[in-house]
């Protein structure tokens, strides 16, 4: 009998059939069984899965999410390149994510590239377990010792709004495009926070370190090819090297700011965090270590630098696209606070329709549409599916602010849904209106965030009008995603003084 030849097997229909069946009942058998399905999405290519969804030009993450939250519900599982990535969406299923069920869903993944080798498992934001809690713990106690909630932050927040007015002013009402103040105005804050001084926003170092911030955050996403293929990161060019760079150029910063403190620190006179941290330095605890410290640094400047900085950026573009509103609002500035001193924390329960506004400019604009990734550390059950270990669970916040069932016209903005007939500011939603996510994980800076955005806004309604270029059409509402946040087209806005 002849020996069959390599050709005539794969010419053979029967021969070619019989090795398909073979090779789908090892596939078959040896796949991991689920108790329960796993969510539906769409099928992925080979090698890159779904990726091709997430790069087309123009068109944000989140708005992809809706789309598929609109094809196949809730709860969405979809592949880029080898990672699962896992889609929370809706009230109900974030809700249960970040409540009852926030044990298991409070982790961040370990195993994407980007993660492992930038991050490790230190600092807070991508740290799990004790290193996380010990963290966000001292973090969230030595932000409310030097002044989240207090007389001395609030001071530092008007000092640093009268700078950026007087930035604004020197335009004499020409048209420019301010994010980068915002950007230093925000970043001004932690910097006292953090080291207790401020940088002048001509300072070529705070340029630096900005740029450098502004570089992680349009970079770093799960989407970054690097985390699939991390040879590229060899290549001329890569961004996951330029990443790298970068961070290691915010880190070796706070080191020099670090050694600094270290020369002039008195234990009877602590002075910010750094010297809370030295303070506490060799007490036993385990994880204050000056790496954390590096890594907790760097993560408060990112985290607060443009969260805020976009958000002033929505508010003032919705100010101009809404002149109504921006009457409305300097109108009871003027009853309440009047021009001749700077508003204050305490001014808040007599401005219902300034809360009003800033809520409505966090829902409307969504600025963190997604959270980073969350993940679970075994399968986990969950709403009749199974999350299976170590995917990416990401909860798309961005469908519970625009969510039609809870808040009818998501799309228009419009500050007086968060007013009673009364006029007076009601918290609506609470469920859902949750632009700092919800639960174990949810942002440390929630509360800094809410005063730098009530005493800036306060201050710069109060002192300018905003307005479109003479002549230009009203800036796009459109949203633009570039790596994390969620901004506006790039807009030149006039801001002409009261006094003018
Ligand atoms: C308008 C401004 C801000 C917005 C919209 C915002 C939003 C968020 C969101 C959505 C998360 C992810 C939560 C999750 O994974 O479930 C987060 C995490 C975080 N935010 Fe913010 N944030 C803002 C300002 C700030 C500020 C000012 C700081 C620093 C002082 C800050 C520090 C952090 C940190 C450290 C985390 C990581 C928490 C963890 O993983 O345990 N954020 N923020």
């Amino acid at each position: 009998m002849r020996i069959m030849d390599i050709t005539d097997f794969f010419t053979s229909p029967r021969y070619v059939l019989a090795l398909v069946v073979i090779v789908f009942t090892i596939w078959y058998m040896r796949r991991k069984r689920y108790s329960k399905p796993l969510p539906p999405g769409p099928t992925p290519w080979p090698l890159i899965g779904n990726l091709p969804l997430f790069v087309q030009k123009g068109i944000p993450f989140h708005k992809v999410a809706k789309m598929l939250q609109g094809k196949y519900g809730n709860i969405v599982k979809v592949h880029a390149g080898p990672a699962t990535l896992i889609f929370l969406m809706g009230k109900e299923t974030v809700h249960k994510a970040t409540h009852e069920m926030n044990d298991k869903f409070k982790y961040r993944p370990t195993n994407i590239f980007l993660i492992k080798h930038i991050f490790q498992n230190k600092g807070i934001l991508f740290s799990n377990g004790e290193v996380n809690s010990a963290l966000r713990k001292y973090a969230l106690g030595t932000m409310r010792e030097f002044g989240v909630g207090k007389r001395s932050l609030e001071e530092r927040i008007q000092e640093e709004a009268g700078i950026l007015c007087q930035v604004l002013e020197s335009k004499n009402g020409q048209p420019s495009y301010f994010m980068n103040n915002f950007k230093m105005a925000a970043s001004n804050i932690i910097a006292g926070i953090v080291y207790g001084n401020r940088f002048e926003y001509d300072d070529p170092v705070f340029k630096r370190l900005l740029s450098d911030i502004d570089t992680l955050f349009k970079n770093g996403s799960l989407t970054l090819p690097e985390n699939f293929l991390p040879l590229l990161r060899f290549l001329p060019g890569s961004r996951l090297k330029k990443l790298e760079e970068q961070f290691k150029d915010l880190e070796s910063y706070a080191r020099t700011q670090i050694e600094d403190h270290r020369t002039t620190f008195d234990p009877e006179n602590v002075r910010d965090f750094v010297d809370m941290f030295l303070k506490m330095e060799g007490s036993g605890d385990p994880f204050m270590t000056e790496d954390n410290l590096h890594r907790v640094i760097v993560e408060l400047f990112n985290a607060g630098t443009d969260t805020t900085a976009n958000t002033i950026v929505w508010g003032i573009l919705l100010l101009i696209t809404y002149p109504d509103t921006q009457k409305k609002l300097r109108a009871e500035i003027l009853k309440v606070v009047g021009t001749e001193r700077y508003i204050r924390l305490e001014d808040k329960r007599n401005m219902p329709y300034l809360r009003a506004f800033l809520d409505e400019v966090q829902r409307f604009s969504g600025v963190a549409p997604q959270t980073p990734p969350h993940t679970v550390l075994e399968d986990t059950e969950f709403e009749g599916y199974t999350i299976p270990k170590n995917s990416n669970v990401i909860f798309i916040l961005f469908t519970l602010l625009h969510d039609a069932d809870v808040w009818g016209d998501p799309d228009n903005f419009r500050p007086e849904r968060f007013l009673n007939d009364a006029g007076e500011y009601v918290e609506l939603n609470k469920d859902s209106f949750i632009p700092f996510s919800a639960g174990g994980r949810s942002c440390i800076g929630k509360h800094l965030a809410r005063m730098e955005l009530l005493l800036f806004f306060g201050t710069l309604v109060q002192k300018f009008e905003f307005k479109a270029p003479p002549g230009a059409d009203l800036p796009s509402l459109e949203r633009i995603q570039s790596g994390v946040t969620c901004q506006t087209k790039p807009y030149d806005i006039c801001a002409v003084p009261f006094s003018q």
